[in-house]
């Protein structure tokens, strides 16, 4: 049988913080575990629309527990702020959606000198999750799950130039930072494991899914005749933001999902479906590259783990 939500055991007592919660597929994953009793922390970038999501779960669900963090993850010093709010709000933490992200940006650098989309999908989430892990690590059954995307297949990371400068394209630079995603998530794994954590990290994609995060973009960059096509058309190939939730709070919360596995729909070409084991190129299981990922992290945003 398939796995849907009515499948995620009871979250009370539970905290999850989830990144860009406010919309599309962190929206969803938010609504579903506060209606199974866990206390959400919703960490945006837009109070107003973080706000405006937490009124609208809450008329279908007046005792939601849901709390708001600022959290700009294109900034470090925002993740870092933030982080050490969430540390002093909760004594412990269950569940980290690293589900944040942005797509197809004009080239351009974020404030600490990434490439802004590795630097908002990448490197605010690494720096994010170092910083919560103090919380977590001793908490039986908790969970990472970093959302990567079908587009890490034809993504590398560029060791010795990140930042694409010369060469950037921003399919090229959106592949990149979710390939970054994947090979964070399963590294991440194999540290907590020798670390002797509690905690364990998974991967997850959402397919191809109708949220925020393609349509504005094409819309925004085509003659207007087109984008008004594509906003017609889009839904009638994608499956919906609720169902691309689905791989997200699989890996979460389903005793089947293993740490360091990733996970995506199970339909044609892993766009839409029911959540199953997703295909990970061989290139983002390479241990060695991992390493070297990880390394490069830890020394452009000077967060370490293990710790010491
Ligand atoms: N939809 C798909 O088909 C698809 C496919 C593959 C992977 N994904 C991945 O799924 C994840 C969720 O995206 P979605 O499809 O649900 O899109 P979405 O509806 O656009 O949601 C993206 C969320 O990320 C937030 N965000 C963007 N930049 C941020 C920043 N600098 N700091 C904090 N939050 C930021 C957005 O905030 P604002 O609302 O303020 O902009 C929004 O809450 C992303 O990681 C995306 O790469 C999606």
């Amino acid at each position: 049988m398939s796995w849907t939500p009515n499948q995620i055991p009871p979250q009370d007592g539970r905290v999850a913080v989830i990144t860009g919660a406010n919309s599309g597929i962190g929206f969803h994953a938010t609504r579903e575990l506060a209606q199974r009793g866990a206390h959400v922390v919703m960490a945006c970038r837009n109070e107003k629309k973080a706000r405006q999501a937490m009124a609208e779960i809450r008329a279908d669900i007046p005792n939601a527990s849901l709390s708001f963090v600022p959290l700009d993850l294109s900034s470090q010093k925002s993740v870092r702020d933030a982080a050490t709010l969430i540390r002093h709000q909760q004594e412990k933490i269950d569940l980290l959606l690293n589900n944040a992200g942005l797509m197809w940006l004009e080239e351009g650098l974020t404030e600490d000198g990434f490439e802004q989309q590795i630097g908002t999908n990448h490197f605010g989430h690494f720096t994010l999750t170092l910083q919560l892990l103090e919380r977590m690590e001793k908490v039986p059954g908790s969970r990472i799950v970093t959302v990567s995307s079908i587009a890490h297949r034809g993504g590398k990371i560029h060791f010795d130039n990140l930042t694409l400068q010369g060469e950037y394209g921003r399919q090229k630079a959106y592949a990149q930072s979710k390939l970054a995603n994947l090979m964070f998530a399963i590294e991440l794994d194999r540290r907590l494991q020798q670390a002797g954590a509690l905690t364990r990290s998974l991967a997850c994609h959402p397919g191809i899914s109708n949220t925020n995060l393609a349509v504005p973009g094409i819309v925004e960059q085509s003659p207007l005749k087109i984008g008004k096509v594509v906003d017609l058309v889009w839904p009638l190939f994608t499956q919906s933001a609720e169902k691309g939730a689905w791989p997200t709070l699989y890996a979460a919360t389903s005793a089947n999902a293993e740490g360091g596995h990733y996970y995506g729909p199970r339909g044609w070409f892993e766009a839409m479906g029911a959540p199953a084991p997703a295909r990970a190129r061989r290139y983002a299981q390479d241990a060695e590259k991992g390493q070297r990922l990880w390394q490069l992290s830890e020394q452009l945003t000077g967060e370490h783990y293990p710790h010491g």
